[in-house]
């Protein structure tokens, strides 16, 4: 719900990030390093909230997912099997003017970093060789240095779920059809990362990978990407702004057979939020050949030993958050506002004494207290009462209650509601049930 120059939300967003605690940028103190970002209690809080909702979905309303954690550090022969170590790069050229460094493939819409305007011919002209340049993040493990204890930071978390496909099967005994989801952080080195979170160097997934009869690939294909695209409206993300986007032969990753990406209109134009693959039984058959473990699946019903395929669902929590951010931001002629949905609310509910004398804010206390553990409830005194509106409404806070000198003769309260601005009275006694009943 965007109405105010494309140029400029992105910058307003930052801003509003900020200033009410979303989104920090990481060691600010010592000038921030480019593209990590710190989330603050707000926006922990609404991160929390977007992987419960996924997890929810995921694993507690459905039999046939389970969920795993993998260690981020993994067996480096495992990037190897993966194909990220030979294939997970992207050709670069240097400026040998100014230094600066740009993707290949990219050069089109490339801005140059000290003119800060789209590059010409004449740089071109500057421009060496293509050299490819993997993505992913080295380091090493133990106190050697050399390149026999060189170990990766985890690029996607899928590839921790297919080294554990059989530990998961036997140990919850499940047959195919069947999933696996995981949420965790993930590094790529990204030549080119910008606008906010939408592209950083350490972001975290969300990823589901479902196990399926190879013969049924493509009917499971077109499951999950109705099944993913619907999920966006528990978000409150308009559907408008939503499309599917088919990759062509030259986009489709290594071990893709087929892929779809969900894109969200950005301010800065339409842009993938997740990627649903196809990879076929890529992964287990390279995990089969590198570890010389035996990956097929033996199905009871036909008797058949084989590797089954694997339907992705990939999903950046980051760029997820900052989707729902865009989508519910809107400027009034009085206020900014955030339309967050109350599931994806960072704060439920703000409880504000009308004024700072006769019983009110003990009143307050008290209604706060025993909202607290239901959801999460904010107090607040300080200011005007439109003060504390505008701080909340910037915040995404779906209702606040005002205790007034009403309250001290019949025991109700003012509820205001965010989006229309309306307020009510209900019975102090009813407020739980009414926040419930609307979150
Ligand atoms: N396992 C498949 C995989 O990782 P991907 O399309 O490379 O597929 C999936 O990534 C999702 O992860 C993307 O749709 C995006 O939401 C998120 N993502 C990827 N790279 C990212 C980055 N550098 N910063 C933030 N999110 C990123």
């Amino acid at each position: 719900m965007v109405n105010s120059n494309s140029n400029s939300i992105m910058d307003k967003l930052v801003s509003l990030a900020k200033r009410r605690g979303f989104i920090f940028q990481s060691s600010e103190i010592y000038g921030g390093i480019n593209s990590c970002y710190d989330y603050g209690p707000l926006g922990i809080e609404m991160k929390k909230n977007i992987k419960d909702l996924w997890w929810k979905s995921m694993v507690y309303e459905r039999d046939d997912i389970e969920g795993l954690d993998a260690s981020i550090l993994m067996h480096p022969r495992v990037w190897e099997a993966s194909g990220h170590v030979e294939g997970f790069t992207d050709a670069l050229v240097d400026c040998k003017k100014c230094k600066a460094r740009f993707r290949a493939d990219q050069l089109d819409k490339a801005i140059c970093p000290h003119t800060k305007k789209p590059i010409t011919d004449d740089c071109k002209t500057n421009f060496t060789e293509q050299r490819l340049f993997n993505l992913m993040f080295k380091t090493f493990m133990g106190p050697m240095e050399d390149a026999t204890h060189q170990i990766f930071l985890r690029p996607e978390t899928a590839q921790g779920i297919y080294v554990n496909f059989h530990n998961v099967r036997e140990s919850a005994r499940k047959k195919i059809p069947f999933g696996i989801a995981q949420i965790g952080k993930a590094f790529r080195n990204e030549v080119t990362p910008g606008n906010f979170i939408f592209r950083t160097r350490e972001f975290e997934q969300m990823e589901m990978q479902y196990f399926v009869r190879p013969m049924e690939d493509e009917q499971w294909f077109e499951y999950w990407k109705e099944e993913r695209m619907q999920w966006y409206s528990r978000l409150g993300i308009q559907k408008k702004n939503l499309r599917f986007h088919a990759h062509g032969k030259d986009e489709l990753a290594h071990y893709a057979k087929s892929a779809f990406d969900i894109e969200y209109e950005f301010p800065f134009g339409w842009q993938e939020i997740e990627g649903i693959h196809n990879r076929t039984d890529f992964d287990l058959q390279r995990h089969q050949e590198y570890s010389s473990k035996d990956m097929r699946y033996f199905d009871d019903e036909t008797k058949d030993k084989f590797l089954p395929y694997i339907i992705e669902t990939s999903i950046g929590c980051d760029r997820t958050l900052l989707t729902t951010l865009i989508d519910a931001y809107e400027e009034e002629e009085e206020r900014v506002v955030l339309h967050l949905a109350p599931a994806v609310a960072p704060i439920k509910v703000a409880v504000f004494p009308l004024v700072k004398r006769d019983g009110m804010p003990e009143i307050a206390k008290k209604i706060t207290e025993d909202m607290r553990g239901e959801f999460r409830v904010f107090y607040d005194e300080s200011g005007s009462i439109g003060r504390r509106y505008r701080r909340m409404d910037e915040a995404g806070t779906p209702f606040c209650l005002t205790i007034d000198s009403d309250t001290l003769e019949d025991g109700t309260v003012t509820v205001r509601d965010r989006d229309s601005m309306e307020q009510k009275r209900i019975a102090q006694t009813g407020i739980i049930d009414f926040i419930s009943d609307r979150i």
